[in-house]
Order: C-alpha cells, then sequence, then structure tokens
C-alpha cells in the first residue's frame, strides 16, 4: 500500500525554501550553543575570580593550570612535591605550563619551583613550603630557623612588598638577606652546631641566582584587585618547565 500523501508534490521552489530555513535555523543553533557555551565559560571565570581568597599573580598562576593550590590534611612538603613534580613531568614531550604574562615572569616561575622542591641532587631545594604552607604561606607554628634562641611565629609570605625589614627583629634588610639567612643557617641546622635549629632548615640547598629567583617568586605574592586578578587569568604567556637544577 501507498500512503496517500506519497502523490502530493512539493514544488521545488518551496523544497529549496525549506532546505535553506532548516539550514538558517541549524547554523542559529550552532551560534547558540557557542555564543551560551561562551557565556558559560565566562561565568565560570567570573566565579573564579570572585571566589578567588588571594588574587597575586602567583595564585593566577596556580589557577590557570589548576595545580593543587591547598595542602591537604597532613600532606608534607616532600609529598607535595611529589606530587606537583610527577603531575609536571608526566606530560608528554615538551613541558609547558600557563602563566601571567605580567607579574609573574621567567625567574618568579622558577623560584617557584624552587620554593615547593622539598628534595633533590645539588640546588634548587627552598623546602620552604615546610614551615611556609600553602596557601597561606605559613603554618600557624613556631618554628627556630636560627634567627633566635627560641622558636618564633612563622611569618605569612603574601604581600611583604612594603615592608623595609624582615624577621622578628627586623635584621635582614631585604627579601634576598632573609633567604640567605635560611640557606646560610642550613648549615648549623646540618652540623648540629646550635641546638634547636630544625633539620628542615638543613634541607635548603640556594645558589645565590637561585635565591633571587626565589625573591622574585616572593615579589609574585602581592595581591591585586579583582580586575587585575581577571586580566592576570586572561593575559597568559605558554612557559617551557626546566626540572634540572644546577650542581
Ligand atoms: C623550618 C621552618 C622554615 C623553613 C623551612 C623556611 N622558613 Fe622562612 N621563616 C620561618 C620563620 C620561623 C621565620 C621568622 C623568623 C624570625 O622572625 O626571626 C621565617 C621568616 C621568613 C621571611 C621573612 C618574612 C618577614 O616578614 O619577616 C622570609 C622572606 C622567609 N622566611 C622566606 C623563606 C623561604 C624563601 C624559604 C625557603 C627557601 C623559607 N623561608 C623556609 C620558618 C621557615
Amino acid at each position: 500500500m501507498v500512503p496517500a500523501f506519497a502523490n502530493i508534490r512539493v514544488p521545488d521552489r518551496l523544497r529549496f525554501r525549506s532546505v535553506a530555513i532548516l539550514l538558517v535555523a541549524a547554523l542559529g543553533g550552532v551560534m547558540l550553543v557557542g555564543s551560551a557555551r561562551q557565556a558559560a565559560a565566562q561565568k565560570q571565570s567570573g566565579r573564579v575570580v570572585s571566589d578567588a581568597k588571594y588574587t597575586a599573580p602567583y595564585d593566577a598562576f596556580m589557577k590557570m593550570n589548576r595545580l593543587q593550590e591547598e595542602f591537604t590534611k597532613g600532606q608534607t612538603a616532600g609529598e607535595y612535591w611529589g606530587f606537583l613534580e610527577s603531575r609536571l613531568g608526566n606530560q608528554a614531550g615538551r613541558i609547558l605550563v600557563k602563566r601571567p604574562a605580567k607579574g609573574f615572569g621567567d625567574d618568579a616561575f622558577r623560584g617557584w619551583l624552587m620554593f615547593v622542591r622539598a628534595y633533590g641532587d645539588a640546588t634548587g631545594i627552598g623546602n620552604c613550603t615546610a614551615c611556609h604552607t600553602l596557601p597561606d604561606f605559613t603554618d600557624h607554628e613556631k618554628h627556630n630557623i636560627g634567627t633566635a634562641k627560641e622558636p618564633v611565629d612563622t611569618p605569612s609570605l603574601r604581600d611583604l612588598g612594603k615592608k623595609k625589614s624582615f624577621f622578628h627583629d627586623g635584621s635582614a634588610k631585604s627579601l634576598e638577606q632573609a633567604i640567605t639567612r635560611h640557606v646560610d643557617n642550613g648549615q648549623i641546622a646540618r652540623d648540629n652546631k646550635r641546638a634547636g635549629v630544625e633539620i628542615e632548615v638543613g634541607h635548603i640547598a640556594l645558589t645565590e641566582d637561585e635565591v633571587r629567583q626565589v625573591a622574585a617568586f616572593l615579589r609574585s605574592l602581592e595581591s591585586v584587585d579583582r580586575a587585575k586578578f581577571r586580566e592576570h587569568l586572561v593575559d597568559v604567556v605558554v612557559q617551557p618547565v626546566e626540572l634540572e637544577f644546577s650542581e
């Protein structure tokens, strides 16, 4: 049996027109989905900006690479570094990450790697997160790093830009000096020359040039307003990752 409507003839012109209408509708649909997706992405990045606890160039760097911003409960500096190193090292081929084009330069990036690097051969080891834990850059505990007889409060390393001197007694006059004191006191910890200087300090191994890079990293911890933070998230360059450190 032939269905009744099989005999109905559709004029050619009409057929062409309905195809054209269908095409336009489909295109419109694709565009709608596209702009909805764009709107969703914008909304999401808007939320990233408004929900951010901290808004330094460093925080934009962590977010754009979806890196772990906080220690999990009980996580050690060594565990965090091990996790990060395998995450970076596991990417096939040349390792690339993104970084904000401004406020987080090549030196800051290298400094960040060494800040969180808790062990390894040679130098380039900051082990800084053993006490300056993420994301506050302090574990809110007292430690003895050889600057006083007794352990002193571990300060946060965020927003140090306006400070003229460092440590409880103001005895370091620059970030570089403060970091170098940690490095030098590492020898005291290793030799166990002065009782109380913690061995975590003894793990630090940084050359003069590396101290400069770690200081550059600390300068990327200055918070900015939300509009500027959004710019940091959007204005991005690609950064190669080199996991070799000098002898
Ligand atoms: C064993 C714990 C410990 C480790 C590891 C450690 N720090 Fe500290 N840091 C402290 C303590 C405690 C102070 C405060 C010392 C004082 O006030 O005399 C401090 C102070 C500082 C200051 C001065 C801040 C201020 O406002 O005065 C800087 C900068 C700093 N640390 C950077 C670093 C860097 C960079 C690393 C890694 C290379 C590092 N620290 C590793 C415990 C640590």
